[in-house]
C-alpha cells in the first residue's frame, strides 16, 4: 500500500508532499513520475520536459541523490534516451518522466543544469 512521502527538487530546494493514490498530479510523463510529482509544484519547480514526458528527448535528465532503490527499474528506451543526456552519473541519473517512485522513502532529486 503507497504511503505519503516527501520529494525534494535541489537546486531550488522545494519539498512537496506526495500522496501516491493521488497521482497523476499534471498531464506530462507516467503518472507518479518524478516528472509528474513536478507538477504539484509548477511555479516552483522547473524541470525541463521537451517532449511531453513520452522518453523521446532526454531534456527531463535528474540526478535521484536519495530514495532511487523506491523506484521502478530502467526499461531498455530509458537507457538508449539516457544517452542523449549531458553530464550522465551511471548510478543516479534517470528520465523524470520514466521513474516512478513506490512511495517507500523520500526523494532528493537534483535537476541537473539546463
Ligand atoms: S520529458 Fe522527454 S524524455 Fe522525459
Amino acid at each position: 500500500m503507497p504511503r505519503t512521502f516527501k520529494a525534494t527538487f535541489l537546486p531550488m530546494n522545494v519539498t512537496v508532499e506526495v500522496d501516491p493514490s493521488q497521482a497523476p498530479f499534471g498531464r506530462m510523463g507516467e503518472p507518479g513520475s518524478i516528472l509528474d510529482i513536478a507538477q504539484l509544484a509548477p511555479r516552483e519547480i522547473y524541470l525541463d520536459h521537451v517532449c511531453g514526458g513520452v522518453c523521446a528527448c532526454a531534456t527531463c535528465h535528474v540526478k535521484v541523490r536519495q530514495g532511487l532503490e523506491s523506484c521502478n527499474p530502467q526499461s531498455e528506451d530509458e537507457i538508449d534516451m539516457l544517452t542523449m543526456a549531458d553530464d550522465v552519473e551511471e548510478s543516479v541519473s534517470r528520465l523524470a518522466c520514466q521513474t516512478i517512485p513506490d512511495g517507500s522513502q523520500n526523494l532528493i532529486i537534483e535537476i541537473p543544469d539546463q
